[in-house]
């Protein structure tokens, strides 16, 4: 997209952190910012800072794991602004333990909102996106983790993979629209993620990790400003993968190999 000057910008997610961050970045280029998420006092805040930088900004309580809301956040989006330009699938929570110990709960959680989540805002938004003829862009925000599978990630790591495949063929789908397509696959990023459990809604409790056990996520952190950043050049420049974190490159390098020497010793 070569301005975002007047487009509208809906940021899933837009109460904390990344989210947060994007909802400000696009904010300074001028676009009107439709802030979504469950957490109303922080959208709020997201609101005011918006507002502060001089731009306009509408929040609307949305569960993404619901098809329903984010349904009824495209019809208030088309309502209030007659258009999105911009969609960030961005709402994510994370939990950390073994795979062979992970609850039913746990699954239905991590899917439903990092994955059904980016599923709903592609339902909800890109066919009517395509309708307005008018291009856009959509940002999926994955992780290296999925990339990179990490032992005590396997939940996350399954959600997040699927959102880079999607991503991935999600680009060449929308390319004859004119609609780009970006991933975003950072490593550590100082935001409230650690404390996902805040959100984690009490039928899908998993009772051997207590409300506030925290995730830790490995490498640097880097502030979700600058990630925020890295992510209008890539909308800008039409760019998919969004890999913030250098130090990402060797364990990439590593994988890639593997599944070279995966190749050869099969033949
Ligand atoms: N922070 C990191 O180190 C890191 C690294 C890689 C990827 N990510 C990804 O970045 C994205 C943003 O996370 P963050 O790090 O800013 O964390 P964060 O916890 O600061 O923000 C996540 C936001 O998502 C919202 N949310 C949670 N469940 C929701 C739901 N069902 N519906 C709507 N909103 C919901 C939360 O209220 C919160 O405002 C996530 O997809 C996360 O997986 C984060």
């Amino acid at each position: 997209m070569d301005t975002l000057k007047e487009r509208v910008a809906v940021v899933t997610g837009g109460a904390s952190g990344i989210g947060r961050a994007l909802c400000l970045a696009f904010a300074r280029e001028g676009a009107r910012v439709v802030v979504a998420d469950l957490d109303e006092p922080g959208m709020a805040e997201t609101a005011a800072l918006v507002e502060a930088v001089g731009a306009r900004a509408v929040t609307v309580r949305t569960d993404v794991s619901r098809l329903d809301d984010v349904q009824a956040l495209a019809d208030r989006v088309w309502r209030d602004f007659g258009g999105a330009h911009v969609l960030c699938n961005n709402a994510g929570v994370a939990i950390s333990g073994g795979l062979e110990s992970a609850s039913h709960g746990d699954w239905e959680w991590l899917i439903g909102v990092n994955l059904w989540g980016v599923i709903h805002g592609i339902e909800a938004f890109v066919p009517r996106m395509i309708a307005q003829k008018q291009g856009g862009h959509i940002v999926n925000t994955a992780s290296m983790a999925g990339l990179i599978a990490s032992q005590g990630l396997g939940v996350y790591n399954t959600t997040k993979y699927a959102v880079v495949g999607l991503s991935e063929t999600l680009q060449k789908d929308l390319r004859p629209h004119g609609i780009g397509v970006s991933v975003l696959c950072p490593m550590g990023v100082t935001t409230n993620i650690r404390q996902s459990a805040r959100n984690r809604p009490a039928h899908l409790e998993n009772p051997q990790s207590p409300p506030g056990s925290e995730v830790e996520l490995i490498g640097r952190y880097l502030s979700p400003e600058h990630v925020a950043e890295r992510v209008l050049r890539a909308v800008r420049a039409n760019r998919l993968y969004v890999i913030t974190h250098e130090e990402g490159l060797e364990p990439l390098r590593r994988r890639f190999e593997r599944l070279a020497q995966g190749i050869r010793e099969s033949q």
